[in-house]
């Protein structure tokens, strides 16, 4: 019955009008936990535990590339004991991939600033990424220490540094040059950005790749986003007329 049920939400959508590329920020753990007397660090593990069902259903489906922001570089601001709770769990979550994911062919890239992250978490990233390179399915890019600003700060040193080195002339740096320079580079922009517990701004993801994105706001906070919802946002994002500046039928 439930595998039926499932099957019956798939059917409604188009599988070849997937979006390439979602994005996700998956916000609200704290006052998920907070409604239920917890505290934010039991918001932060079901967030992470719910996390690998969408990869999965997203994997299934046939999308390509899903970018979820984990930690900005805003979220150091926070009480330590949150941003040190935030890491081991991250560092977990990484450990774990290989085995968790290993059936679904995830490969998981990390994107962001890396020198402020712990030698240990540098280590795992290096480690998750090669075990998971050879891998056919979905692209998952985890935003960790990642900011938008901050990575075309990192995009424009690179293209200053090839033109200081005489290989680059300022006057024929093209989009294609900045895109090459992102944690992003090689892969298509986002098509569908999800953002769960009703906050309906960017906080700093993607800025670049985002920039014909179509947003969902998910008003459930990120714990209780259930593959269901998944569907559902694909759902609204292939009823959506995208023109990118042009018209209709043109
Ligand atoms: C998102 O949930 C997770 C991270 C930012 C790491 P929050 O921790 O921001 O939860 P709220 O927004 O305070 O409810
Ligand atoms: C964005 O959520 C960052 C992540 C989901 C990792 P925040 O909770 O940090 O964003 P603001 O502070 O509400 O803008
Ligand atoms: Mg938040």
């Amino acid at each position: 019955m439930f595998f039926k049920k499932k099957k019956e939400v798939k059917r409604d959508i188009d599988l070849t009008k997937l979006p390439q590329h979602i994005g996700v920020i998956m916000d609200g753990n704290g006052r998920w936990a907070k409604k239920r007397g917890l505290p934010r660090s039991a918001g932060h593990s079901a967030g992470a535990e719910g996390l690998k069902k969408i990869v999965t259903e997203a994997n299934n489906l046939g999308v390509k590339y899903i970018t979820v922001y984990a930690f900005s570089t805003e979220n150091w601001k926070r009480p330590k004991a949150e941003v040190d709770y935030l890491m081991n769990l991250l560092l977990g979550y990484l450990k774990d991939a290989e085995r968790s994911l290993a059936g679904e062919n995830v490969r998981i890239r990390a994107i962001g600033s890396r020198k402020e992250l712990s030698k240990e978490i540098q280590e795992q990233i290096i480690a998750t990424e090669k075990l998971t390179a050879d891998r056919s399915g979905i692209v998952m890019n985890i935003a960790l220490n990642y900011g938008g600003r901050e990575e075309l700060v990192h995009s424009a040193k690179q293209l200053c540094r090839r033109a200081a080195a005489g290989e680059l002339d300022p006057e024929s740096i093209t989009e294609k040059d900045i895109d090459q320079g992102l944690y992003t580079a090689g892969q298509p922009d986002v098509d569908l950005l999800i953002r769960t517990s009703g906050e309906q701004r960017i906080s700093n993801f993607m800025l670049w790749q985002i920039s014909y994105a179509e947003m969902v706001f998910v008003d459930k906070p990120w714990p209780d986003f259930k593959p269901e919802d998944l569907h559902e946002c694909i759902r609204i994002f292939q009823n959506r007329g995208r023109r990118f500046g042009g018209v209709d039928n043109a």
